[in-house]
């Protein structure tokens, strides 16, 4: 047995190479309350209940309790029916994977099924789409980055399964036209998913306070399934998000027996089958601590810090807010004097972790920023660093490839790329750390390497990424 008290201090410094949890500086990933007293209780419900067991509610009916009532005020908070039903899932994917596979497997008798997406929604959806064989056809938004309706409506055929939309979505932030989109969806006799994985538990509240919020929830006719993320804006532990149907009918293709074995009939509501109880108790623990006033408080604060962000960044001349954020964010653009990709880099390099989204059908590349309630007293603070970062980038002028690199990285075809073709474009954009073993290292800068990707078409850039991730992920032995 080791020193345990060693062993924490050694996670702890590991832990200083990752961004911060806390302190409002991370932009992207993590979602800070702020609330010392709120974290901590659930972080201790996660270690009182990390070794609880999910897969069977009736040998542990105190997570069943807490799935229900966790379920429950989702419901309240999006205006559920009486007999809307849901269930607590891992995260967003894992919510979008089920309302497709759900979709999917209510019809049987469609063999090629098909759902209909804006260009914008979450990536989730082509993981889904990749998993269930489920076509996406993906549909152009308009110039203000929301879905269609008319061409969502057009783009549904007799395979149709399931029509998406995002309330708002990751890369712009803006909530689609989800009364018109929905109703083309119930008019084919179609499901409706909502995607609010990120604004579900922010947008409610903001129309209590008094903003203009487009309606988006079960008030909507039409709408049969929404997912909302307890472990980003309900500021609970990572490891939770809701996935509710509007009837236990609309649901019921999502629960999965097996009695098909010698061991216990495996009955489960999600894809995990065992499960820590660890994130659902934390979301329990959260939720309860902050309460509906607290959640109230948190979005005035956080949609402040929106408006303020938004200004600022509209003043500094070369920026450019890409839409006006409907929730809790901004994507912003550069013009030609300088690079999204050296800000980001000059950001890291001031303590402010910022996600830049590359460029997309034709697009500029762009700054995504999630404001969780602890940044919002730190815009004037981010906003100064921001203003520094923008001068060097534009100091530095914008990246400049040389014309052969690029015209060499466009022509590639992924499909035809062996291994060591791999190794040799990672080393050439300078993701190869060039350890004996094959791994690759993190790399300093990610500046050239992103305007490097960002010529690149989106299969390259997968299969880049996947390239990297694979040399990346490499055991760490002991043995010869
Ligand atoms: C709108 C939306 N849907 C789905 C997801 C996926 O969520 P997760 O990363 O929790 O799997 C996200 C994540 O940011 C999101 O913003």
């Amino acid at each position: 047995m080791s020193d345990t008290t060693g062993l924490l201090a050694r996670l702890h410094e590991m832990q200083r190479a990752d961004v911060p949890v806390h302190g409002g500086r991370t932009l992207a990933y993590v979602y800070d309350s702020g609330l010392a007293d709120a974290d901590e209780v659930g972080r201790a419900a996660v270690a009182a209940y990390a070794g609880s067991n999910g897969l069977d509610p009736t040998a542990f009916p105190s997570l069943l309790a807490m799935e229900n009532e966790l379920v429950g005020r989702a419901c309240d908070l999006l205006d559920a029916p009486a007999g809307a039903v849901g269930t607590i899932t891992s995260g967003g994917t894992e919510s979008v994977l089920l309302a497709v596979q759900t979709a999917r497997d209510a019809h049987p008798e469609i063999t090629r099924p098909q759902m209909v997406v804006p260009t914008t929604i979450h990536a989730a959806f082509h993981k889904a789409a990749h998993y269930f064989g489920v076509e996406a056809v993906v549909v152009d938004v308009g110039p203000d980055f929301r879905a269609q309706p008319e061409l969502m409506a057009a783009a549904i055929t007799d395979r149709t399964v399931l029509v998406a939309v995002s309330a708002p979505s990751y890369a712009h932030g803006v909530v689609d036209p989800v009364v018109e989109v929905a109703a083309a969806a119930s008019a084919r006799g179609v499901r409706c998913h909502v995607d609010a994985c990120i604004g579900g538990w922010v947008l409610p509240y903001a129309a209590l306070l008094g903003r203009d919020v487009p309606p988006w929830t079960f008030a909507v006719d039409g709408v049969t399934s929404i997912s909302v993320d307890l472990h980003k804006y309900g500021y609970a532990p990572k490891g939770t998000s809701v996935l509710l149907h509007r009837s236990p009918e609309l649901r019921r293709p999502q629960f999965f027996a097996s009695a098909d074995w010698p061991g216990y009939t495996m009955l489960n509501t999600t894809l995990q089958s065992t499960k820590s109880g660890g994130p659902l108790a934390g979301a329990w623990a959260v939720l309860n601590a902050i309460g509906d006033s607290g959640y109230l408080e948190l979005t005035r604060v956080v949609l402040d810090g929106v408006d303020r962000l938004a200004a600022g960044i509209e003043a500094m001349a070369p920026l450019s807010v890409v839409a006006p954020p409907d929730s809790t964010l901004v994507a912003f653009a550069t013009d030609d004097s300088c690079d999204v990709f050296t800000i980001t880099d000059a950001m890291t390099r001031a303590g402010w972790h910022v996600q830049p989204q590359l460029s997309y059908r034709g697009g500029r590349p762009t700054i995504h920023l999630s404001l969780s309630a602890a940044t919002a007293p730190l815009v004037g603070e981010f906003l100064a660093a921001l203003g520094d970062a923008v001068d060097q980038a534009v100091a530095a002028g914008p990246i400049t490839i040389d014309p052969d690199v690029a015209a060499f990285v466009t022509s590639l075809d992924p499909s035809a790329l062996s291994d060591d073709d791999f190794d040799g474009l990672l080393a050439a954009v300078g993701m190869a750390g060039g350890s004996e073993s094959g791994t690759v290292g993190l790399p300093d800068s990610m500046a050239d390497i992103n305007a490097l990707l960002d010529l690149a078409g989106p299969p390259l850039r997968e299969a880049l990424l996947v390239a990297f991730l694979d040399r990346l992920t490499r055991p760490v032995r002991h043995g010869s």
